[in-house]
């Protein structure tokens, strides 16, 4: 059983540990990569949901189909350069100039770092950053994919162009500055990839959310064939057409005018990807507390605990107890900053000194509470690498 085999490796290991099951990770990398090889296409690993340079080899190196990263910053960008990455797509707009010229720099040596634009503003201020260094910058347009029925915004707020003219209206006029290059298009439907449609948190919204994913997916593979054949009427060619995500890799895959589709959180199986009535993986990132109370009969209290994940505020944003199972969440304590107190079902016999394994809700945030991620297999510590923070890093927070 996994409590006992995840005890096992963390036996002398000092408690909160993080830990990453590689045998859960390869079997997720299977799931996420059979439809994307059936479809011939290449998988972006969503460097966000892993944020440990090891880890993002590992996944590139064990994944045939796996090609490049999609990462959250430019100086996190320059980081996975450094470490030998180079194939990048920073997936977030910048306006810093120190980020314009970071970007110039990059793109002088072997490595290909581009980043998305959705706007005059964005191209103003990349060609005056990539124009002091030297250079060109490859930019990706980010089209919005969320659905507008009668008027109304169901989706993230991104990009402000909506439709393959705009769309192919900005990758045209990427031609007028000397240091830029269209490389491609991204359209990233949030509305369907990331929203849980089976959350036990909130039920009575599920049936909702199940019809936005549903009801949505025509106007997303419309708009995307679209700019595909707006940028041919222009003899504006791609690179990179980048859509989809953990939520959604099923059937973008399918479309053929994407070349790529991107998944980070799928590898590692956080809590809120157990809430897609379409979706299963395996717990495969899992952080330790020790057992150091127990406050009354049917309790137990853990040391630690409060990762509180970002996001629409809600007890899905905390973590969960995994093993061993049945443990549960005070309503009134939750993850606390110092103590997590669980209710411990009948018959389970834990006390002091005892580990008690969570899952957080979000795969890479995670690491940003933990130096390290200690990497099993079977019921030992294959080896240990350290997460962006235990570099020293921090790209966002
Ligand atoms: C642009 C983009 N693509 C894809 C994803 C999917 O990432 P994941 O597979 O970790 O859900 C995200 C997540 O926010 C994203 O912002």
């Amino acid at each position: 059983m996994s409590y006992e085999r995840y005890r096992a490796a963390l036996a002398d290991e000092p408690l909160p540990a993080a830990l990453i099951d590689l045998d859960a990770v390869d079997r997720n990398l299977e799931r996420l990569l059979a439809p994307v090889r059936a479809a011939g296409k290449t998988l972006r690993v969503a460097s966000k949901s892993v944020r440990c340079v090891e880890l993002l080899r590992y996944l590139l190196e064990r994944g045939d189909v796996c090609a490049g990263i999609m990462a959250y910053t430019v100086t996190e960008a320059a980081h996975l350069v450094e470490h030998g990455f180079d194939d990048v797509l920073v997936a977030y707009p910048s306006a810093q100039p120190s980020d314009a010229r970071l970007l110039a720099e990059l793109n002088q040596g072997d490595a290909h770092v581009s980043i998305v634009v959705d706007s005059p503003e964005h191209l103003a201020r990349l060609e005056a950053g990539a124009a002091d260094i030297g250079g060109t910058i490859p930019l990706i347009v980010e089209v919005d994919m969320s659905w507008k029925p009668l008027g109304a915004h169901l989706g993230v707020r991104r990009s402000p162009l909506r439709t393959a003219t705009q769309a192919a209206d900005l990758a045209d006029s990427v031609g007028d500055h000397p240091h830029l290059h269209f490389a491609g298009v991204m359209g990233y439907e949030a509305q369907i990839a990331g929203l849980q449609d089976a959350n036990p948190f909130a039920p009575l919204l599920n049936p909702a959310k199940k019809l936005i994913r549903r009801r949505s997916r025509p106007s997303v593979v419309r708009t995307r064939r679209e700019i595909g054949e707006a940028l041919a009427a222009r003899g504006l060619t791609y690179e990179v057409f980048n859509g989809g995500g953990t939520g959604s890799i099923h059937w973008s895959t399918q479309e053929d005018v994407l070349t790529e589709v991107t998944a980070g959180s799928g590898f590692l199986d956080s809590h809120l990807f157990d809430y897609y009535s379409d979706l299963s993986f395996d717990p495969a990132a899992l952080f330790a507390l020790q057992v150091v109370r127990v406050p009354g009969p049917g309790f137990v209290t853990c040391h630690g605990g409060g990762w509180v994940a970002s996001g629409e505020p809600g007890l899905d944003k905390h973590p969960v107890p995994y093993l061993p199972p049945g443990l549960k969440l005070l309503g009134m304590e939750a993850c606390g900053e110092v103590q997590t107190p669980l209710i411990v079902p009948k018959g389970l016999e834990i006390g002091i000194g005892d580990p008690v394994f969570f899952r957080h809700a979000k795969a890479g945030e995670l690491a940003e509470h933990t130096n390290e991620y200690l990497f099993v297999r079977g019921d030992a510590v294959e080896r240990r690498a350290p997460t962006y923070r235990g570099e020293g890093r921090c790209f966002l927070g």
